[in-house]
Protein backbone atom coordinates (compact mmCIF):
# COMPACT_ATOMS: atom_id res chain seq x y z
CA UNK A 1 0.00 0.00 0.00
CA UNK A 2 2.63 2.12 1.02
CA UNK A 3 4.56 1.40 -2.75
CA UNK A 4 3.37 5.06 -4.34
CA UNK A 5 4.55 5.14 -8.08
CA UNK A 6 1.13 6.15 -10.57
CA UNK A 7 -0.79 9.54 -9.22
CA UNK A 8 -3.87 10.55 -10.59
CA UNK A 9 -4.49 13.97 -10.59
CA UNK A 10 -8.74 15.01 -11.43
CA UNK A 11 -8.82 18.85 -12.42
CA UNK A 12 -6.23 20.34 -14.16
CA UNK A 13 -6.93 24.27 -13.33
CA UNK A 14 -4.87 26.77 -11.34
CA UNK A 15 -3.66 23.95 -8.34
CA UNK A 16 -4.22 20.63 -10.13
CA UNK A 17 -2.04 21.26 -13.04
CA UNK A 18 0.43 22.47 -10.26
CA UNK A 19 0.20 19.09 -8.32
CA UNK A 20 0.66 17.17 -11.20
CA UNK A 21 3.81 19.53 -12.28
CA UNK A 22 5.19 18.84 -8.23
CA UNK A 23 4.58 14.91 -8.73
CA UNK A 24 5.91 14.32 -12.38
CA UNK A 25 9.34 16.25 -11.35
CA UNK A 26 9.85 14.17 -7.92
CA UNK A 27 9.57 10.79 -10.56
CA UNK A 28 6.01 9.89 -10.23
CA UNK A 29 3.90 8.75 -13.44
CA UNK A 30 0.97 11.03 -13.41
CA UNK A 31 -2.38 10.99 -15.53
CA UNK A 32 -4.46 14.09 -15.63
CA UNK A 33 -7.93 13.91 -16.16
CA UNK A 34 -9.74 17.01 -16.96
CA UNK A 35 -13.26 17.02 -18.17
CA UNK A 36 -13.05 18.68 -21.75
CA UNK A 37 -10.10 18.95 -23.86
CA UNK A 38 -9.65 23.13 -23.89
CA UNK A 39 -8.72 22.78 -20.67
CA UNK A 40 -6.09 19.86 -20.22
CA UNK A 41 -4.33 21.88 -23.52
CA UNK A 42 -4.27 24.73 -20.72
CA UNK A 43 -3.14 22.54 -17.90
CA UNK A 44 -0.20 20.89 -20.19
CA UNK A 45 0.71 24.31 -21.55
CA UNK A 46 1.07 25.90 -17.76
CA UNK A 47 2.86 23.13 -16.74
CA UNK A 48 5.35 23.31 -19.70
CA UNK A 49 5.58 27.13 -19.13
CA UNK A 50 6.51 26.53 -14.96
CA UNK A 51 9.01 24.57 -16.61
CA UNK A 52 10.47 26.85 -18.84
CA UNK A 53 10.65 29.60 -16.16
CA UNK A 54 12.58 26.67 -13.37
CA UNK A 55 14.74 25.87 -16.52
CA UNK A 56 15.61 29.77 -17.06
CA UNK A 57 16.34 30.11 -13.66
CA UNK A 58 18.54 27.27 -13.81
CA UNK A 59 16.94 25.57 -11.15
CA UNK A 60 16.65 22.45 -13.60
CA UNK A 61 18.12 21.49 -16.24
CA UNK A 62 16.27 20.33 -20.22
CA UNK A 63 16.50 16.67 -19.55
CA UNK A 64 14.61 17.04 -16.09
CA UNK A 65 12.16 19.37 -18.16
CA UNK A 66 12.02 16.80 -21.04
CA UNK A 67 11.92 13.73 -18.35
CA UNK A 68 9.02 15.54 -16.46
CA UNK A 69 6.85 15.91 -19.43
CA UNK A 70 7.17 12.63 -20.22
CA UNK A 71 5.81 11.45 -17.16
CA UNK A 72 2.46 12.86 -17.51
CA UNK A 73 -0.26 11.24 -19.00
CA UNK A 74 -3.54 13.10 -19.93
CA UNK A 75 -7.07 12.01 -20.48
CA UNK A 76 -10.62 12.93 -20.82
CA UNK A 77 -11.98 9.82 -19.43
CA UNK A 78 -11.63 9.50 -15.13
CA UNK A 79 -12.63 5.85 -15.25
CA UNK A 80 -9.57 5.24 -17.38
CA UNK A 81 -7.07 7.50 -15.54
CA UNK A 82 -8.13 5.91 -12.26
CA UNK A 83 -7.16 2.31 -13.24
CA UNK A 84 -3.29 2.10 -12.44
CA UNK A 85 -3.69 4.79 -10.08
CA UNK A 86 -1.96 4.02 -6.03
CA UNK A 87 -3.12 7.78 -5.25
CA UNK A 88 -5.51 9.93 -6.59
CA UNK A 89 -5.54 13.78 -5.74
CA UNK A 90 -9.09 15.38 -6.75
CA UNK A 91 -8.79 19.31 -7.48
CA UNK A 92 -12.31 20.12 -9.33
CA UNK A 93 -14.29 23.22 -8.32
CA UNK A 94 -15.42 23.57 -4.28
CA UNK A 95 -18.42 22.71 -4.71
CA UNK A 96 -19.61 19.38 -2.58
CA UNK A 97 -21.78 17.75 -5.52
CA UNK A 98 -19.45 17.86 -7.86
CA UNK A 99 -16.58 16.40 -5.72
CA UNK A 100 -19.44 13.42 -4.46
CA UNK A 101 -19.89 12.54 -8.31
CA UNK A 102 -16.38 12.29 -9.28
CA UNK A 103 -15.16 10.69 -6.08
CA UNK A 104 -17.90 7.99 -6.42
CA UNK A 105 -16.96 7.39 -10.01
CA UNK A 106 -13.37 6.74 -8.43
CA UNK A 107 -13.83 4.78 -5.46
CA UNK A 108 -16.06 2.40 -8.08
CA UNK A 109 -13.32 2.14 -10.25
CA UNK A 110 -9.74 2.56 -8.47
CA UNK A 111 -7.77 -0.17 -7.50
CA UNK A 112 -8.88 -1.50 -4.08
CA UNK A 113 -5.68 -0.48 -2.21
CA UNK A 114 -5.92 3.46 -3.67
CA UNK A 115 -5.66 6.67 -1.73
CA UNK A 116 -8.20 8.60 -2.44
CA UNK A 117 -6.98 12.67 -1.38
CA UNK A 118 -9.04 15.85 -1.85
CA UNK A 119 -7.32 19.10 -2.15
CA UNK A 120 -10.23 20.52 -1.06
CA UNK A 121 -9.84 24.01 1.08
CA UNK A 122 -12.68 24.33 3.55
CA UNK A 123 -14.88 20.88 2.86
CA UNK A 124 -15.38 18.39 5.58
CA UNK A 125 -12.90 15.38 4.61
CA UNK A 126 -15.08 13.26 6.94
CA UNK A 127 -18.03 13.86 5.04
CA UNK A 128 -16.16 13.50 1.70
CA UNK A 129 -14.54 10.28 2.75
CA UNK A 130 -17.84 8.95 3.69
CA UNK A 131 -19.42 9.03 -0.01
CA UNK A 132 -16.98 6.03 -0.71
CA UNK A 133 -16.27 3.17 0.62
CA UNK A 134 -13.08 3.24 1.82
CA UNK A 135 -12.90 6.42 4.38
CA UNK A 136 -9.95 4.69 5.72
CA UNK A 137 -8.05 5.70 3.12
CA UNK A 138 -9.12 8.91 2.06
CA UNK A 139 -7.54 12.16 3.04
CA UNK A 140 -7.12 16.09 2.80
CA UNK A 141 -3.97 16.60 0.73
CA UNK A 142 -3.95 20.73 0.90
CA UNK A 143 -1.47 21.97 -1.33
CA UNK A 144 -1.07 25.62 -1.65
CA UNK A 145 -0.64 28.24 -4.71
CA UNK A 146 1.36 28.27 -6.63
CA UNK A 147 2.09 24.67 -5.87
CA UNK A 148 5.48 24.91 -7.28
CA UNK A 149 6.69 27.01 -5.09
CA UNK A 150 4.77 26.87 -1.78
CA UNK A 151 6.04 24.43 1.16
CA UNK A 152 3.38 23.57 2.91
CA UNK A 153 1.18 20.50 2.50
CA UNK A 154 -1.55 20.56 5.22
CA UNK A 155 -1.97 16.60 5.68
CA UNK A 156 -6.02 16.77 6.86
CA UNK A 157 -7.41 13.45 9.15
CA UNK A 158 -10.73 12.59 8.65
CA UNK A 159 -12.65 10.54 11.31
CA UNK A 160 -12.12 7.31 9.61
CA UNK A 161 -8.64 8.19 8.10
CA UNK A 162 -6.29 5.26 9.06
CA UNK A 163 -2.86 5.91 10.72
CA UNK A 164 -0.80 3.60 7.81
CA UNK A 165 -2.84 6.16 5.12
CA UNK A 166 -1.86 9.69 7.49
CA UNK A 167 1.92 8.43 7.19
CA UNK A 168 1.78 7.38 3.70
CA UNK A 169 0.81 10.40 2.79
CA UNK A 170 3.00 12.62 4.82
CA UNK A 171 5.91 10.54 3.77
CA UNK A 172 5.11 11.40 0.25
CA UNK A 173 4.72 15.12 0.59
CA UNK A 174 8.27 14.80 1.77
CA UNK A 175 9.15 13.44 -1.51
CA UNK A 176 7.88 16.28 -2.99
CA UNK A 177 10.38 18.40 -1.48
CA UNK A 178 7.24 20.04 0.63
CA UNK A 179 6.67 19.99 4.43
CA UNK A 180 3.69 18.55 6.14
CA UNK A 181 1.56 19.58 8.80
CA UNK A 182 -0.78 17.24 10.13
CA UNK A 183 -4.57 18.08 11.44
CA UNK A 184 -8.10 16.61 12.07
CA UNK A 185 -10.71 17.38 10.24
CA UNK A 186 -12.39 20.42 11.53
CA UNK A 187 -13.78 23.39 9.50
CA UNK A 188 -10.99 25.55 7.83
CA UNK A 189 -8.49 23.15 8.94
CA UNK A 190 -5.88 25.17 10.34
CA UNK A 191 -4.70 27.39 7.56
CA UNK A 192 -8.03 29.01 6.67
CA UNK A 193 -9.34 29.17 10.41
CA UNK A 194 -6.10 31.40 11.16
CA UNK A 195 -6.22 33.56 8.05
CA UNK A 196 -9.79 33.86 7.33
CA UNK A 197 -10.70 36.24 10.47
CA UNK A 198 -7.45 37.80 9.90
CA UNK A 199 -8.66 38.87 6.38
CA UNK A 200 -12.21 39.73 7.63
CA UNK A 201 -10.96 41.57 10.55
CA UNK A 202 -8.67 44.05 7.82
CA UNK A 203 -11.92 44.41 5.87
CA UNK A 204 -13.73 45.92 8.71
CA UNK A 205 -11.04 48.34 9.45
CA UNK A 206 -12.17 49.38 5.78
CA UNK A 207 -15.73 49.19 6.63
CA UNK A 208 -15.60 51.31 9.65
CA UNK A 209 -13.23 53.41 8.17
CA UNK A 210 -10.27 53.08 10.42
CA UNK A 211 -7.74 53.41 7.57
CA UNK A 212 -6.75 53.19 3.94
CA UNK A 213 -6.56 49.45 2.72
CA UNK A 214 -2.67 50.34 1.68
CA UNK A 215 -2.38 51.54 5.29
CA UNK A 216 -3.53 48.27 6.94
CA UNK A 217 -1.48 46.38 4.45
CA UNK A 218 1.13 48.03 5.65
CA UNK A 219 0.89 47.97 9.24
CA UNK A 220 0.76 43.79 8.72
CA UNK A 221 3.84 44.08 5.70
CA UNK A 222 6.13 46.05 8.24
CA UNK A 223 5.22 45.80 11.69
CA UNK A 224 4.11 41.78 11.48
CA UNK A 225 6.58 41.03 9.00
CA UNK A 226 4.10 39.68 6.88
CA UNK A 227 5.16 38.86 3.08
CA UNK A 228 1.84 40.29 2.12
CA UNK A 229 -0.90 42.44 3.69
CA UNK A 230 -3.75 40.60 4.23
CA UNK A 231 -6.14 43.05 2.12
CA UNK A 232 -3.52 42.21 -0.96
CA UNK A 233 -4.15 38.86 0.06
CA UNK A 234 -7.83 38.54 -0.21
CA UNK A 235 -7.42 39.84 -3.46
CA UNK A 236 -5.06 36.94 -4.79
CA UNK A 237 -7.08 34.13 -3.38
CA UNK A 238 -10.17 35.72 -4.94
CA UNK A 239 -12.82 37.85 -2.51
CA UNK A 240 -15.32 35.12 -3.47
CA UNK A 241 -13.40 32.23 -2.35
CA UNK A 242 -12.44 33.99 0.88
CA UNK A 243 -16.41 34.78 1.29
CA UNK A 244 -17.07 31.50 0.92
CA UNK A 245 -14.59 30.04 3.61
CA UNK A 246 -15.85 32.37 6.43
CA UNK A 247 -19.33 31.09 5.71
CA UNK A 248 -17.86 27.54 6.17
CA UNK A 249 -16.26 28.41 9.32
CA UNK A 250 -19.34 30.37 10.12
CA UNK A 251 -21.42 27.60 9.46
CA UNK A 252 -19.16 25.45 11.09
CA UNK A 253 -18.33 26.85 14.48
CA UNK A 254 -21.62 28.99 14.93
CA UNK A 255 -19.81 31.84 16.50
CA UNK A 256 -20.33 35.13 15.33
CA UNK A 257 -16.62 35.95 15.39
CA UNK A 258 -16.50 34.11 11.78
CA UNK A 259 -19.54 36.67 10.42
CA UNK A 260 -18.00 38.04 6.89
CA UNK A 261 -17.79 41.71 6.69
CA UNK A 262 -20.68 43.41 5.17
CA UNK A 263 -18.34 45.28 2.84
CA UNK A 264 -17.18 41.99 2.03
CA UNK A 265 -20.36 40.68 0.82
CA UNK A 266 -21.28 43.99 -0.87
CA UNK A 267 -17.91 43.69 -3.03
CA UNK A 268 -18.38 40.04 -4.01
CA UNK A 269 -22.00 40.90 -4.81
CA UNK A 270 -20.39 43.76 -7.45
CA UNK A 271 -18.19 41.85 -9.09
CA UNK A 272 -15.03 42.86 -7.69
CA UNK A 273 -13.49 39.92 -6.66
CA UNK A 274 -9.94 40.93 -6.81
CA UNK A 275 -7.23 39.86 -9.10
CA UNK A 276 -9.54 37.42 -11.38
CA UNK A 277 -11.89 40.54 -12.06
CA UNK A 278 -8.92 43.67 -12.19
CA UNK A 279 -10.43 44.69 -9.17
CA UNK A 280 -10.87 44.06 -5.43
CA UNK A 281 -9.29 45.91 -2.57
CA UNK A 282 -6.85 47.37 -4.83
CA UNK A 283 -6.38 47.74 -8.93
CA UNK A 284 -5.00 45.44 -10.94
CA UNK A 285 -4.63 45.45 -15.09
P1 LIG B 1 -9.99 25.77 -10.96
O1 LIG B 1 -11.36 26.21 -11.27
O2 LIG B 1 -8.82 26.61 -11.37
O3 LIG B 1 -9.74 24.30 -11.59
C1 LIG B 1 -10.66 23.26 -11.52
C2 LIG B 1 -10.49 22.39 -12.76
O4 LIG B 1 -11.26 21.21 -12.60
C3 LIG B 1 -10.96 23.06 -14.06
O5 LIG B 1 -9.89 23.07 -14.98
C4 LIG B 1 -12.12 22.17 -14.53
O6 LIG B 1 -12.19 22.04 -15.94
C5 LIG B 1 -11.77 20.85 -13.87
N1 LIG B 1 -12.92 19.96 -13.68
C6 LIG B 1 -14.19 20.26 -13.33
N2 LIG B 1 -14.93 19.15 -13.23
C7 LIG B 1 -14.12 18.10 -13.54
C8 LIG B 1 -14.29 16.70 -13.61
N3 LIG B 1 -15.46 16.14 -13.34
N4 LIG B 1 -13.22 15.93 -13.96
C9 LIG B 1 -12.03 16.49 -14.23
N5 LIG B 1 -11.81 17.82 -14.17
C10 LIG B 1 -12.83 18.61 -13.82
O7 LIG B 1 -9.96 25.49 -9.38
P2 LIG B 1 -8.72 25.55 -8.37
O8 LIG B 1 -8.51 26.95 -7.89
O9 LIG B 1 -7.58 24.80 -8.96
O10 LIG B 1 -9.31 24.76 -7.12
C11 LIG B 1 -9.44 23.35 -7.11
C12 LIG B 1 -9.61 22.87 -5.69
O11 LIG B 1 -8.47 23.27 -4.93
C13 LIG B 1 -10.81 23.45 -4.95
O12 LIG B 1 -11.34 22.48 -4.10
C14 LIG B 1 -10.21 24.60 -4.14
O13 LIG B 1 -10.95 24.90 -2.97
C15 LIG B 1 -8.85 24.01 -3.78
N6 LIG B 1 -7.81 24.98 -3.46
C16 LIG B 1 -7.62 26.09 -4.22
C17 LIG B 1 -6.60 26.98 -3.92
C18 LIG B 1 -6.36 28.19 -4.76
O14 LIG B 1 -5.58 29.06 -4.32
N7 LIG B 1 -6.94 28.31 -5.95
C19 LIG B 1 -5.69 26.75 -2.78
C20 LIG B 1 -5.91 25.49 -2.11
C21 LIG B 1 -6.96 24.66 -2.43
Amino acid sequence: MNDIKNVSVIGGGTMGNGIAHVFAMSGFEVTLVEAKQQFLDKALDAIEKNLDRMLSKQKISNDDKKATLQRIHSTLNTVEGVMKADLVVEAIPEQFDLKKKVFQEVDENAPKHTILASNTSSISITKLAAQTKRPDRFIGMHFFNPVPVMKLVEVINGLETSEETTQTVMGLAEKLGKVPVSADDSPGFVSNRVLMPMINEAIFCVYEGVAEPEDIDQVMKLGMAHPMGPLRLADFIGLDVCLDILNVLYDGFKDPKYRPCPLLVKMVDAGKLGDKTGEGFFKYD
